[in-house]
């Protein structure tokens, strides 16, 4: 029998009917069980999400039932408090009064961006909401009422390690805020900077269409510069703002003044900014450079979700001095009705941090870490929450199953992210600064470069490290905010820990 003679009229007519069927199934099978695979259930604990990961270096640990499956609210070792405690557990002392009350209320409203009525959201009334400013060491405790934003709302406080249960997570931390209902959000501003908050509730949308502010700690000596002026980066349905408004800021300053420009990328992508003169980049994520040095020719990377403090001077011959914001938008800074200078060139150099400023001690050992993780991301196809398509990995695997870190209190931890995804991720972790101990494989010469939120450009590699001192458990997920809701997720936990909140569920938690 030749092989071809198969697919002759002798074959039996019913295995020509078969073969096909069998062959489809075995295509379809598969496809149909990873589809089934990659939905979530309409309610789940983010315990259940993906895998424990416990990372290489740790003790081992018999005793550990890991996050997932069946072991939620059971985590926990013969070391270990038999019940876990709560995320809710975390907060701020309740017997320490309040130093800087705010009230915000959030609105989902049209609002009027150059000219133009688009879809968006207000807190009290304008996007960006209120500058919220406190000294370091203050209380801050933010009543938030949602009037009318459909969908729920929370705020997260981006860059402050604020206690776990104030950390504003849809479905991890609590439930979103529904419309007519309040929440009451209290940390202390332990570190000095610039921060800005936004809602994690549906936060792709949410924060797109504005419903963020700024944030800003004042050190208990204050500042060296005699003007501070906080801006934030916003684009609304394409159009390019700063604190809200098309076109450039203007800050009144007199000639020979120092100013402090805290910029914040509210933005899904990278931006970079520069200045006309020489500046001093004063601090990146709410941490100060050690012995910053002056700077020419050379733009700031800030990537998504990211802060940078620059200083300038205003120049003594009765000029203004220029921030710009990416090409399209600056902050000019000079006596009133000075002359804005001409716009500068976009430096072709970047500034790298890496190597700018010059070391001091971390107040850690990261080259002894107690647990070493990947944070590898790919992009691969399948099937993420039931739709198909080529999605971000996470060390191979896609959304909902995605590694959960697992640490304990006082680790050292190095973390190595690789970007094979062929595009850029501003990755972020909660409740932590990281410090960037190398970027492809090159060491880190200058200041210690701490950061809540790091630039990873495709093909790039960074280890950073963390200690382990905020318990809880923590976003760890980029901050291209459609990215994140394509599943560009994963957590880090404490291990003991456990939350009562479900993503999902009644309140429709969706932190993405
Ligand atoms: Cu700026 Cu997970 O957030
Ligand atoms: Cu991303």
């Amino acid at each position: 029998m030749t092989r071809h003679s198969r697919r002759s009229p002798a074959t039996p007519r019913a295995l020509r009917i078969a073969l096909p069927i069998v062959a489809t199934l075995s295509i379809i099978a598969p496809l149909a069980w990873l589809w089934q695979d990659s939905r979530v259930p309409s309610a789940y604990s983010v315990m259940n999400m993906g895998y424990p990961d416990y990372g290489v270096g740790a003790m081992p640990d018999p005793g550990v039932s890991g996050p997932g499956g069946h072991m939620q609210g059971q985590m926990g070792g013969h070391h270990m408090a038999p019940t876990p405690r709560l995320v809710t557990d975390m907060i701020a002392d309740p017997a320490q009064p309040a130093d800087v009350r705010v009230d915000l209320v959030t609105r989902q409203q049209k609002l009027s961006i150059g000219g133009r009525s688009i879809p968006g959201f207000t807190v009290n009334g304008t996007s960006p909401g209120p500058e919220i400013r406190a000294r370091q060491g203050q209380l801050i405790e933010v009543h938030l009422h949602n009037e009318s934003v459909a969908d729920g709302v929370t705020l997260h406080w981006h860059g402050v390690d604020v206690p776990n249960a104030m950390d504003g997570v849809a479905g991890v931390t609590q439930d979103a805020v529904p419309v007519g209902g309040e929440f009451t959000y209290r940390f202390v501003a332990n570190q000095a900077g610039t921060y800005w908050y936004h809602s994690h509730q549906v936060s792709n949308p949410q924060v797109a269409g504005g419903l963020l502010g700024s944030l800003v700690v004042l050190p208990q000596s204050g500042i060296a510069q005699q003007v501070d002026v906080a801006a934030v980066a916003h684009t609304y349905g394409g159009m390019r703002t700063i604190n809200g408004k098309v076109g450039d800021l203007r800050v009144p300053a007199r000639a020979g003044q120092r100013v402090r420009v805290r910029v914040t990328n509210t933005d899904n992508g990278p931006m970079k900014i520069w200045t006309g003169g020489s500046y001093r980049l004063l601090a990146t994520d709410g941490t100060d450079v050690h012995n910053p040095t002056e700077v020419t020719g050379r733009s700031v990377t800030i990537t998504a979700g990211g802060r940078a403090d620059v200083e300038v001077k205003v120049p003594n011959d009765g000029t203004a001095v220029t921030v710009q914001l990416s090409k399209a938008t600056a902050v000019i800074i000079g006596a009133p009705g000075s002359d804005a200078p001409p716009v500068p060139t976009q430096p072709s150099q970047e500034l790298d941090l890496l190597s700018y400023g010059s070391p001091a001690p971390l107040g850690f050992d990261p080259a002894h870490p107690t647990r070493r993780f990947d944070y590898r991301i790919g992009r691969r196809p399948g099937f993420v929450k039931g739709r198909p398509g080529v999605w971000w990995s996470i060390n191979g695997r896609l959304f909902p199953h995605v590694p959960m870190y697992v640490v304990r209190e006082g680790d050292v931890v190095v973390v190595h992210i690789k970007n094979r995804s062929g595009e850029v991720h501003p990755m972020h972790l909660h409740g932590h600064h990281e410090v960037v101990l190398a970027r492809n494989g090159v060491a880190a010469t200058g200041s210690p470069w701490w950061v809540d939120s790091l630039n990873v450009l495709p093909g790039e590699t960074y280890d950073i490290a963390f200690v382990a001192d905020n318990p809880g458990i923590w976003m760890d997920h980029c901050h291209n905010l459609k990215h994140a809701a394509q599943g560009m997720i994963a957590h880090l936990m404490y291990e003991g820990f456990d939350t009562p909140y479900r993503i999902a569920g009644p309140s429709d938690n969706q932190p993405e």
